[in-house]
């Protein structure tokens, strides 16, 4: 490294070059167009194969998402709106799907429970992006009762348990200290009393009215398919669900 005893001449020369490097390094803009959005390989969705039942479909897309590796294949983003109508979103895991509906879990007085109370209509969007394919599922969510509820919470690891029991979950936290003090004091809990149940922690189903596969496959462009029903999961001793409609959309 030479020395140099013009710090100014020095200082400036190397801004030049820094500007010179970002003028040939792409911007952010063009980094974002350039960058990768599906893996190789792509399944697709063969519509003429499509099972009449979504619930089928969907179960086997999630198989092949976790048969591939793909990262969370549970994951999915649960939207909400309240009762003015302000949308939200977030991260939940999937816990179940079934004729009641695609389950999950939480607590009744985070944001997402109180919404869901005043509004009951939601949406839940999967991504598998290394195989091409997304799902949308839209319709009313239920609570599942106390006794599912509190079988969730118990299923639980220790840490997740301690979570949920430490605070109220989005409210304001005043330091890091206090919460691991009082996820410290949450855990002990958990250890000493194995049978402690978040009275607030809720699981939920989402009764599906709509179910949109989407897909994307090299060569032979996109594909959606949408089933719709008007009916809601059944329940016991209820009259078969009279199905559902299946249509192409425009992709
Ligand atoms: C991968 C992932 C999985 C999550 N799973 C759950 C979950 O199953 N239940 C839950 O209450 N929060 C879960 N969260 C946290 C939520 O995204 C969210 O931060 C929290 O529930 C508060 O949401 P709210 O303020 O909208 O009520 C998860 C977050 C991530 C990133």
């Amino acid at each position: 490294m030479t020395d140099s005893t013009d710090g100014t001449a020095s200082a400036d020369t190397a801004h030049r070059a820094d500007r010179a490097d970002r003028a040939d390094s792409p911007t952010l803009r063009e980094r974002l167009r350039a960058l990768p959005v599906f893996g190789a390989d792509l399944p697709g969705l063969d519509v003429d194969a499509a099972p009449d039942d979504p619930v089928t479909l969907f179960v086997d897309w999630l198989e092949d998402a976790v048969a591939a590796g793909v990262a969370a294949p549970h994951a999915a983003t649960l939207s909400t709106a309240d009762a003015r109508g302000r949308v939200d979103a977030r991260t939940l895991l999937l816990k179940d799907v079934g004729p009641a509906g695609w389950s999950f879990a939480t607590r009744s007085d985070s944001p997402k429970g109180v919404a869901l109370a005043e509004n009951p209509h939601a949406a839940l969007t999967f991504l598998w992006r290394e195989r091409g394919r997304q799902v949308r599922v839209r319709g009313p969510v239920v609570p599942l009762g106390a006794e599912a509820s509190a079988a969730d919470f118990l299923a639980r690891s220790e840490l997740s348990r301690a979570t949920a029991l430490a605070g109220h979950q989005s409210a304001t936290l005043a330091s890091r200290r206090d919460y691991r003090a009082a996820w410290d004091a949450a855990l002990a809990r958990v250890r000493t009393e194995p049978e402690t149940v978040l009275d607030t922690w809720t699981a939920y189903a989402l009764e599906a009215t709509t179910v949109e596969f989407w897909a994307s496959s090299p060569g032979d462009g996109q594909a959606r398919l949408r089933y719709t029903t008007s009916a809601t999961a059944p329940r016991p001793g209820d009259e078969p669900s009279p199905g559902w409609t299946k249509e192409l959309l425009w992709p």
